[in-house]
């Protein structure tokens, strides 16, 4: 069934992905309505949407996802046909210290948006619409070194608080599917990389300690093997799936691009040492540290259904997209700087003070 979005609600959208979303979007579609909402945790960023601002088609509006009455009303007045549902808590290692808040956020949260969506899209007047749901590849569990990788068959295995999360949020879009008839998708991603990512994620947390001349932490062996998609290619993937995938179906989006955690780390080096000499060589930073608890080992994404279905290819290579974003980080030292404020300052006393 196709679909055509022209009124969107975006939530999560001053985030890493919902951000770049939603320059995505508008750069692609600025004739279309794209309504930003989030709630400035401190993942959040207003300043990430900065360029868009001024865009006739574009408002901004400070929400959480859990004021499910808020959500109603802003789905009716702005006549929103399209939902696409990023706002999460999203790290792990802030999973393993805390995970009520991502009980709350990704599992509750999700309920609220779908809560608003049946009542606004289907019991009122049954209106044109979209919800997806935007998940990971971590929902399905950990691979052996050869084992194939994730089709949107294999079995759900989360291992860590945010992966058991992200999994329930995606059973409940199913049901809400499944038993009400709300137009659903979901897309489960691999990791991405690029513009706006919260130096508390691998690659940006690399790139700026690099910068800063501080440690490399490597947990464990370093030899756990992650698949690295552009951010803007998991954009395309989803507005795929928007304009052509088929309610009720899940799609994979990954990179076909597996990378050991320590390899990752050496190449960010090297461009370090290419692009901001000094300091170099960088990779006399790489410090190995205690391991991450339930450390999953390997992630790969089998994306044969969205490329055969509905066309998807990435089109950013590796090569070119980490040298952008390591050009972005060095360009945008007041960004960073911005963002790593108290809290980010806390979670690495707690979560690297071995
Ligand atoms: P992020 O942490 O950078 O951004 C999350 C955003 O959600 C933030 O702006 C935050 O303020 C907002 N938010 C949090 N709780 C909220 C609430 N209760 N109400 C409203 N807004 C709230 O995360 P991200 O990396 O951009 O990930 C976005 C989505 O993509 C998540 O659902 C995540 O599970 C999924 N995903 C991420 C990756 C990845 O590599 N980063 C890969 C696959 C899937
Ligand atoms: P991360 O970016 O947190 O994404 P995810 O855990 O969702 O895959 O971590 C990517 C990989 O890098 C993961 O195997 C954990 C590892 N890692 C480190 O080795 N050191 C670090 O400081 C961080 C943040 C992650």
């Amino acid at each position: 069934m196709s679909h055509q979005p022209q009124r969107l609600l975006v939530t999560g959208a001053a985030g890493f992905i919902g951000s770049n979303f939603v320059h995505y979007w508008l750069k692609e579609n600025p004739e279309s309505r794209v309504i930003a909402l989030d709630a400035l945790t401190y993942a959040g960023n207003r300043a990430n949407l900065d360029s868009v601002e001024a865009h006739p088609n574009f408002n901004f509006v400070h929400a959480d996802i859990l004021e499910t009455d808020r959500i109603e009303q802003l789905l009716r007045e702005e006549r929103i046909d399209t939902l696409v549902h990023f706002a999460a808590e999203s790290h792990v290692d802030r999973s393993i210290h805390g995970p009520d808040a991502f009980l709350k956020t990704n599992i509750e949260g999700t309920h609220s948006l779908l809560k608003a969506a049946k009542k606004v899209w289907l019991d009122d007047k049954k209106i044109p619409h979209r919800f997806h749901h935007v998940s990971t590849d971590e929902v399905y569990g950990t691979l052996e070194p050869e084992a194939p990788a994730f089709t949107e068959e294999h079995q759900y295995q989360p291992n860590s608080p945010y992966a058991a999360s992200k999994a329930a949020s995606d059973h409940i879009v199913r049901s809400y599917h499944h038993t009400y008839g709300l137009n659903t998708t979901i897309s489960n991603c691999s990791n991405n990389y690029g513009p706006y990512h919260f130096p508390e994620k691998l690659i940006p947390l690399i790139i700026v300690n690099c910068l800063e001349g501080k440690p490399l932490p490597i947990y464990g062996d370093g030899k756990q093997i992650r698949d690295w998609l552009y951010v803007e290619d998991h954009c395309r993937g989803i507005d795929l799936i928007l304009n052509k995938g088929r309610v009720g179906e899940v799609y994979n989006i990954g990179g076909n691009n597996e990378w050991a955690n320590i390899d990752i780390v050496t190449l960010v080096c090297e461009l370090m040492d290419q692009h901001h000499p000094e300091g170099a060589p960088h990779k006399s930073l790489i410090t190995h540290v205690t391991d991450r608890l339930g450390h999953d080992r390997r992630y790969a994404i089998d994306a044969t259904k969205i490329s055969k279905e509905l066309g998807y290819k990435p089109e950013e290579t590796f090569e070119t997209g980490i040298r952008k974003t390591v050009q972005w980080y060095i360009d945008h030292e007041s960004w960073w700087c911005r963002v790593m404020g108290g809290s980010y300052r806390s979670l690495l006393k707690q979560n690297y003070n071995n």
